[in-house]
């Protein structure tokens, strides 16, 4: 579990230094270690689940779930299984559930605990109770589910489920991959078919694993976006599932090897599905040097080993339709953005938001406080970038609030790796949520990353 705030935690500082070289195998998928887990419970019989993220986001889905009623047990590092009950066989938990930092569980198990006759209570960290319920709130509640939450849209919140659920056609009012599986996993709960439109495609491994798992899905084409329809009441079952290597968490040290002048690294089994993969496009339109090799398949999805060399950068317009497939990786990209040519521009991002932190809030702060030029308007944030070449990088020498949000510290991390003076964060508590070891990992490659400032 991540150390809370009242906890002393002296921050980190990371520094110039030599060049980045050598592998880092990125922790697993976060979305795709929630799902395994939530699908899992539901299977009859037993799972296998093979390179789960450890963090502390996956931790709370997985305690959630014991406390439901669910036999998971480790057999060693990211190998689990899991005992599942069966769809409608969770069962009321004796307490409040605390998920910590994590918006994927919280969104994800209101789709569970809806078609579930009991009431249940969920709470989280600061950061989590700041963020918006209501967006899961407004279609549970029209399949027969039932909130009582603090100001209407806060955890903590009360769910009571339903045993009798309506099936539902619903079109996503944003785009967010945690409604979408909210819905699909309250559908499974459901008779007959439920639907969710979505307006452009949002992350898929919901309706992929739903697959793996015998489930019946159909994904049909729908003007700009996506149908996704689900048959509720299925026998799901147990399947092996293997999680690739997020591509969000290998997006810090990639940035860093492009920025850090003479590196060199290899990120091996980063899933690429495309739906994930804006950030990579942006990258290599802006010049970066991103060489794919060893494509394959695992466990249903595409993956690939990623070697990253230092490249100069340029500024780039990231179209706002790129979005959903990137919707995490902003933070990481205004820095590589703030060392580039140029001005890069972030249209119709107001969703950052809603995030961890409000992102455009937090990186523009961030990056003011180091010495970059930014813009920010309600949806949108212009970056002029220094360099790439002599004397022109970003100053750095401040210390940044890393405001519970574990991409904005490593974001600023890998900003501290290149400026001119050390950047510090605060308090990387958060770090643990989707990248255990992220320093030690960092420093394993050659980075000088150090407790304190
Ligand atoms: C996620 C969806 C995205 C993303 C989050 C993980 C998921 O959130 O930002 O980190 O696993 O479904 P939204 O659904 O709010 O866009």
């Amino acid at each position: 579990m991540s150390k809370s705030k009242t906890t002393a935690n002296v921050g980190l500082t990371a520094r110039r230094g030599g060049p980045l070289r050598g592998a880092l195998t990125a922790p697993g998928d976060k979305s795709i270690s929630h799902r395994a887990l939530l699908l899992a419970a539901l299977a009859v019989g037993e799972t296998v689940i093979l390179g789960l993220l450890e963090g502390d986001d996956v931790h709370r889905t997985a305690a959630a779930l014991r406390s439901l009623g669910v036999l998971a047990t480790r057999d060693g590092p990211g190998a689990w299984r899991i005992n599942g009950v069966g769809v409608g066989g969770l069962l009321p938990p004796d307490d409040v559930i605390d998920l910590g930092n994590s918006g994927t569980a919280a969104r994800l198990l209101c789709g569970l605990l809806a078609g579930h006759g009991f009431s249940t209570v969920l709470t989280g960290d600061a950061s989590l109770r700041s963020r918006p319920m209501g967006r899961v709130i407004t279609p549970l509640t029209a399949m027969g589910a039932v909130f009582q939450a603090r100001g209407s849209d806060h955890m903590p919140l009360t769910i009571t489920g339903s045993d009798n659920l309506r099936p539902t056609i619903y079109t996503l009012p944003v785009a967010s991959a945690q409604v979408k599986s909210a819905v699909l996993l309250a559908g499974l709960h459901a008779p007959g078919e439920t639907s969710v439109v979505e307006p452009s495609p949002t992350r898929d491994h919901t309706e992929r694993m739903l697959g793996h798992f015998g489930a019946s899905v159909r994904v049909e084409e729908a003007g700009t976006g996506r149908r996704v329809i689900v048959t509720g009441q299925p026998e799901l079952t147990p399947a092996v599932i293997t999680v690739p290597a997020d591509p969000s968490s290998a997006a810090f040290p990639a940035v860093a090897a492009l920025l850090v002048e003479g590196s060199e690294i290899t990120l091996p089994g980063i899933c690429t599905n495309p739906i994930r993969a804006g950030l990579y496009t942006t990258l290599a339109e802006m010049g970066a040097a991103l060489a794919y090799r060893n494509e394959r398949i695992e466990g249903g999805e595409p993956v690939a080993d990623l070697v990253v060399k230092t490249s100069s950068l340029t500024g780039v317009e990231v179209p706002s339709e790129r979005a959903p497939a990137m919707i995490d990786e902003y933070p990481v990209l205004a820095i590589a953005a703030a060392c580039a040519e140029g001005t890069t521009v972030f249209h119709s991002v107001g969703e950052l938001r809603h995030k961890e932190s409000d992102r455009l809030a937090t990186v523009s702060a961030g990056l003011t406080a180091c010495g970059v030029n930014v813009e920010e308007t309600a949806d949108s944030l212009t970056i002029h970038g220094v360099g790439p070449g002599a004397g022109r990088r970003p100053a750095g020498g401040a210390t940044i609030e890393a405001a519970l949000d574990h991409r904005i510290a490593m974001s600023f991390l890998v900003l501290g790796l290149v400026s001119e003076k050390p950047v510090t964060i605060d308090d990387d508590s958060s770090i643990e949520t989707s990248f255990p070891d992220f320093a030690k990992a960092m420093c394993a490659l050659g980075a000088d990353i150090e407790p304190g400032t």
